[in-house]
Order: structure tokens, then sequence, then C-alpha cells
């Protein structure tokens, strides 16, 4: 991108367009927090996909020119930008907070194409290949900047130093530290250096490109092999408030129902009624609490999406509602690929009405996934939605209560299709190569809003692909994950930037997708997830069974134990979602988050925080029953000794196989419901309040746990005081039935 001297600005609005010799420079005040700063090299009026609606609200700003320069002044932020498109972000003491780079690419030396070969011929593959790209951004790294977010991206929890792509990758390898993409594509950065936070997304849906610092020390760079340079610069004072504006800008997780946040069996290989009734019955056999046994692809009539296979798994509804009964609610995956097949319906309707992709020549494409030859729904137009969203009612009139979108980047069985194949975006004709990484964002919103529209509740959907934004219509999953040991340490990482990018109800196949698990890390995995919000064992067809009794009585009880736990904290998990809707923080944080200058937390990969008031230590190695643990400031309670340590502080914690360490910080009370099978068995009208210290406060959300009601004030907020032995409760907001007892318990 060519710039030149800065030639002058116009005002309008919110909007300062600045004319350079050789392009235009769009600046937008978004809020007073948020600078979008747009070049609009490829598309000028260019619609979002992630951002919808107006998110400029009308503010105060300064447009000062000034020897060659234009500052932009927030109360908030200043950017000062010159010729040939040099920029400086401060904040409004004029303190640097983010600059360009000025300097070129830091060049490679290429290999012969004789050095090449021989790499190539013992199977090596080169991890990185440079390359310039047309849309291409490089910034001033600074010695101490490290990042957060950036999505499902794997490794650790620090960005630094290592290089990602956004493009929705179908990958059933194991996900190593340094995989450029996975499913999902998520382009919005936290930078922090000492004394400055900001967030960095970038709008483009093409192939995109984010080095943090792997090509060099002085840079870090973001590029696109297509579209605009859209880059919203969003500040923030602490990293908490970075993230409350981001997702005001891309949206937030809706608050969903209360059984979602239950416990999920399922397998790929559950072939039949008898074996999900099979399992189903197991559960509660076990005692173990549990939302839903899930139907993955083979409960579909020869993989026909909205279809019954009726041979396997018996007459529509029936196995539905005789599980129902037992309390399991139906989820039912869905794929995007439509069986190429001349008299079934969905197949009939689609061509009939043009709803699918077409290739270059105008012909409807066709790839294979499970049904074999398929054809895929053009989700980016209304029309194919609100159609794909219609034919719920096949599911929901079985009794279906949540669908599971799967292979949506969208995946084929002959790898990423074409870059000409053509799909919409927003109603907008255009092609796979700018269409591909929202394709599951637009097949999550269609599932979303028929769902929605349906049932009156609010949806239950999950993706496997998605784009900024998705959290407003899907929870996630990090996909085919595998049964080894790193999987399970990438866990918290990844949730917690997933969580750090707006998606807060996100979790990862417990004892690992992929491969054989084994009972410690089965256990280790349980333990580990008890406090993700989608809380599902998965497992692909061939590999060991890795049900909760398939490794013995001690394998049993200690998995139990934690499925329980997970239910008693259902209320915590819950209110803190509802206050996600507010603030767009997550349930599982990073302690970075809440203690952002306290240095032991800037890499810390094996502890999170639940909420602000809980700390969990997983243990994620094989064979270890100890372990180092952080506890930052403040006092906590071990939450199985009740032992009181006062933090800022590393210690040595006992964790053999049944034992999660978990530290409640003192002075806060958090909320319990008592143990069930699952939501629903019965009436949750007894509250726990666990109190910690002699001096402590909480709040507590209630509603029906079900539909919309509470946007219309049906719902109870509590503020509760502990001091001198008693419990004050305040009503903070009341418009629904309250519990029949709250009671305490100190530790
Ligand atoms: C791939 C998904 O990631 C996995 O969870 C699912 O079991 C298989 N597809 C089969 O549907």
């Amino acid at each position: 991108m060519y710039f030149g001297k800065v030639l002058g600005t116009t005002t309008e609005d919110n909007q300062v367009l600045i004319k350079y010799e050789q392009q235009e420079v769009i600046v937008q005040v978004i809020t007073e927090e948020i600078v979008r700063l747009f070049v609009p090299c490829w598309m000028k009026e260019y619609e979002s996909v992630a951002i919808e609606g107006e998110p400029a609200v009308p503010c105060d700003f300064d447009v000062i020119e000034q020897q060659g320069q234009v500052q932009i002044k927030t109360p908030a932020v200043i950017l000062t930008l010159g010729d040939d498109f040099k920029f400086v972000f401060t904040d409004k003491y004029g303190d640097e907070i983010l600059s360009s780079y000025d300097g070129d690419r830091k060049k490679y030396e290429a290999l012969s194409e004789e050095d090449l070969g021989l790499v190539e011929s013992e199977g090596h593959q080169m991890a990185f290949m440079q390359k310039e790209h047309v849309v291409q951004q490089l910034f001033k790294l600074n010695s101490e900047d490290r990042f957060y977010g950036m999505g499902d991206k794997t490794g650790f929890l620090n960005k630094r130093g290592y290089a990602y792509q956004n493009w929705n990758s179908d990958i059933p390898q194991i996900h190593h530290e340094n995989m450029p993409a996975l499913y999902k594509s998520i382009p919005f950065v936290i930078g922090k250096g000492p004394g400055y936070t900001y967030g960095l997304f970038f709008d483009n849906t093409f192939h995109s490109y984010m080095d943090m610092g792997k090509e060099s020390s002085e840079y870090f760079f973001y590029g696109a092999d297509g579209g605009n340079f859209d880059m919203y610069f969003i500040s923030g004072e602490k990293i908490p408030d970075v993230i409350e504006h981001y997702t005001y800008l891309t949206g937030r997780a809706p608050l969903p129902q209360l059984w979602t946040l239950g416990y999920h069996q399922c397998r790929w290989g559950y072939d039949s009624a008898a074996d999900i009734r099979d399992v189903a019955m197991k559960m509660r056999q076990h005692q173990i609490p549990c939302e839903s046994v899930q139907y993955d692809i083979d409960y579909m009539d020869g993989y026909r999406v909205f279809t019954w296979n009726e041979e396997e798994y018996g007459k529509k509804g029936e196995l539905i509602s005789e599980l129902e009964e037992k309390g399991f609610k139906a989820i039912c995956i869905i794929d995007p690929g439509v069986k190429e097949d001349k008299g079934y319906f969905m197949y009939d309707q689609g061509i009939k009405n043009g709803y699918f992709a077409k290739d270059k020549d105008g012909n409807v494409y066709v790839n294979t996934v499970w049904p074999g030859k398929s054809v895929f729904p053009d989700f980016g137009r209304e029309e194919v939605r609100q159609w794909w969203a219609n034919n719920h009612l096949k599911l929901t009139d079985m009794g279906v209560k949540g669908i599971w979108n799967d292979m949506n980047e969208p995946a084929s069985f002959n790898g990423p299709l074409p870059n000409d194949v053509q799909f919409s975006i927003n109603d907008r004709l255009t092609t796979h190569e700018e269409a591909h990484n929202v394709y599951g964002h637009f097949m999550s919103m269609a599932t979303y809003e028929g769902m929605a529209e349906i049932t009156g509740k609010r949806p239950l959907v999950i993706t496997r692909a998605c784009y900024a934004g998705t959290q407003k219509y899907a929870a996630v999953w990090t996909g085919d994950n595998q049964s080894v040991w790193s999987h399970l340490q990438m866990l918290i990482p990844q949730i917690c930037n997933l969580g750090m990018s707006g998606f807060t109800i996100a979790g990862t196949d417990i004892g690992g997708f992929g491969g054989d698990t084994n009972p410690e890390l089965l256990v280790r995995w349980v333990q580990a997830a008890t406090f993700c919000t989608f809380y599902r064992n998965h497992c692909a067809k061939g590999q060991l069974m890795q049900e909760p009794w398939q490794f013995g009585e001690k394998v049993l009880d200690i998995y139990r134990k934690y499925v329980e736990l997970h239910y008693r904290f259902l209320p915590y998990i819950y209110d803190l979602l509802f206050e996600s809707q507010i603030t767009g923080l997550p349930v599982m944080r990073p302690l970075v988050l809440h203690y952002e200058d306290d240095e032991n937390t800037f890499n810390l990969n094996n502890e999170f925080l639940v909420g602000e008031n809980m700390l969990v230590a997983p243990i994620v190695e094989q064979g270890v029953t100890k372990r180092l643990v952080y506890l930052p400031a403040g006092n906590w309670i071990n939450y199985w000794t009740k032992e009181r340590i006062t933090g800022n502080k590393h210690i040595i914690v006992d964790a053999p196989l049944d034992i999660m360490p978990i530290f409640i910080k003192e002075g806060s009370i958090i909320p319990m419901y008592e143990d069930v099978q699952y939501v629903g068995e019965k009436k949750y009208d007894k509250l726990k309040l666990l109190v910690a210290g002699d001096c402590a406060w909480g709040s507590h959300y209630q509603d029906n746990g079900e539909d919309f009601e509470y946007m219309d004030g049906q719902y109870n907020l509590y503020s509760f005081t502990y001091e001198n032995g008693q419990l004050d409760t305040d009503m903070l907001h009341e418009g629904y039935e309250k519990y029949n007892s709250i009671e305490v318990e100190l530790i």
C-alpha cells in the first residue's frame, strides 16, 4: 500500500477523511475508546460481518492539522497520522501505546531448490514461508510486549513470538503449539506492555496473518490476502476494559439456558437407539449428572441433514421422548453439506430455489463430505438462512432441544474448497476466498434464529467454525483434539484466550476426541474442565470407549465427584454469564486478566480464575500429584483443606488423583446449588452460600433459566453481605420467585 504525503482532511459526523497523495484513509471515532483506522484499498462501502448495527455513538473529538500531520483526539485516545501512513496511538496524557513500524520486513535467506528438496525428502516441512501480503501493516514491537486473545489458536497464553493465520481449518491431527490455524478466525488481539493495554481488531475475512514477533523482535505484523486494512484500535485502562469495549463492538454471548451448562456425553459411534439408551441409563445408574447423550451423524438417514435414521434409531421422536422423561435433552449434529440426491427434500428445494453455492462457471458446486457428493448452502444470503432456519422444525417437532453445527469451515474430504466457488456475504455475491472464514458464522446465525423463533427458548447452538462476533449466536468447542497430555495442557490457555476474544461459552472434548484415552488422563481432564461452560466428554469412532465407567470404580468415583462439583457451582457459572452480558468477561479467566501488573501472571499457562473469586490449578501432567501454585495478592482459602493462605507467592499443593486444587478468595460469597442428576430434576429452591472469611460480599442472579422473560424484568438480583456472623440480603432487583431458603457455609 502506497500513501505518500498527507494532503488534507474533511470531517463529517464521527468520520475524518484523510487524503494522501495515493490513498484515502478514513478514521472513524466509534466511541471515545474505539477508533477505526480504515484504508479502503479494496471496497469503501464495506459492511462488516462481525459488527452488526451502528456501533458509533456521537462523541467529542478534535481534529488538528499541523506540519503535515493530522491529530485526532478523543477524551481517551490520541491518534497522530503522518506522511506515508506513519501513525502513533497515545493515551490522553500523550504516552505512546502503539505505533506503526517504519522499516521494512526482515529478509529471510531463501533456500535453494536443491536444499529445499533435501529438506523435504526426509519428510520435513518448512514451517514458515515468508511472503509479503496484499494488505500488510507492521507495528513497533517493544521488548516487553505481550499478546493475548486471538481466539482458539494453539500454544500458550501469551502469543508473543508466534505467528498465526486466520483460515478456518479442519485439523484432525495433533494440534501442536505452533500450528498456524485451527477452526476459528478471530482476528482480535490484546496488546499489553508496561503501563499500557490496548486491543486491535482487524475486520477482514480473507485469509489473514498475525505474526506476533516471530519474524522479528522489532515489529509485529498483520497481513491479509485481500480486502481492506480495517483496524479497530481499542483502548482501555486495563485488560477487562479492552474486552468490554471489544465485545461492545462485536457483541456478547447471550445468556444460555441453565441446563445447557450441565454435563454432556457424546461419542461418534453411538450407532443406534440401543447405544444411546444404554449410555443414558448408565449415566443415571452410576449417578453421573448428565443433560444429554448427543446425536452425532449416525442418527441421520444416510447423513441427510434434517432426517432421522428410523432403522437404527427407531420411530421419529420415540427415543427422544423416552429419554426426555428421564431428564435427557436431545442435541443433534447438523452439517452444512446437503446430499446430492434427487428426491431428497433439502436437495430438491435448494436446487429449485438456487440456494446452493455455485462454481465459477455457474454450476452448483459439488464436493464430498459424509453423505458422499454434497452441495453447500450459501448461508451468507438471508433467504437461504431463513430456509435453513425453518427446517429445524423437523427436529424440534421430534423434541430436539439443541443443535451442534460441525464441518462448517467449510470442510470437505478433498481439503479446502477452491477459492473461486461463489458464496455470499450479507447478500453480496463474492467468492469463497472472502467467505470461507464467515461460513460457520452465517450457519450459526441461521441455526440460532431458527431455534429462537421455533422454540421461544434461548437456543443452544454449538459451532466448530466461526468468525469474530459469532459469540452472539453460538457456543464453541475446540474441535478434534486428541487424547494426549499436551492437548489437556492446551485447554487452559485456549479456553482463556477464547474467553478474552468474546467466546464465553466454550469447551474442549473431555478425554480427547482422537486417540485412546487412559484413566489418569480422563480424570485430570474432567477435573480441568470443571469450570468450562461447555462440559462434554466426546470421542471418535474406533477409539477406546471413554465414558466415565470404562476404567473401574476409582475413576468413576472421581469422575462423579467433579461432575457433581460442576453442578454445585452452576449458579456461580450462571452468575458470571449474566455479568458477561454487561462486561463481556468470560467465566474462565487467566490470572493476568485481574492481576495484570503482577509479572507472575504474564505467562501463567496452568492455572486460571473462575470469575474473580476462585482460582483453579488443575494437574495437566502425567504422574504428578503435587504442584506449584501461584496465588496472587489477597488471602485465599483452600477449598478442600480450608487452609487460609496469604497470596503474592508460590506454594506447593498436594494433588493426589482425586484432588484438583481450588482456592476461594477471602471476602467473597459463592452461590451453590444442591446435587441433582440433571437440571430440572427438582426445583432449585434452596441456595447455599459459600462464605469465605468473616467479612464477605457477593451477588447472585436468578431467573427461570430458559426463555427471554428475564429481558422483561423477570429475574432476581441479590446482594449478600456477611458480617459479624450475620448474612444480610438486599434485593437489587426483584422480579421472579425467590428461593425458599438460603443457607450459609463458612469456610
Ligand atoms: C468432526 C467433529 O469435530 C467431531 O466432533 C464429530 O464427531 C465428527 N465430525 C463426526 O460427526
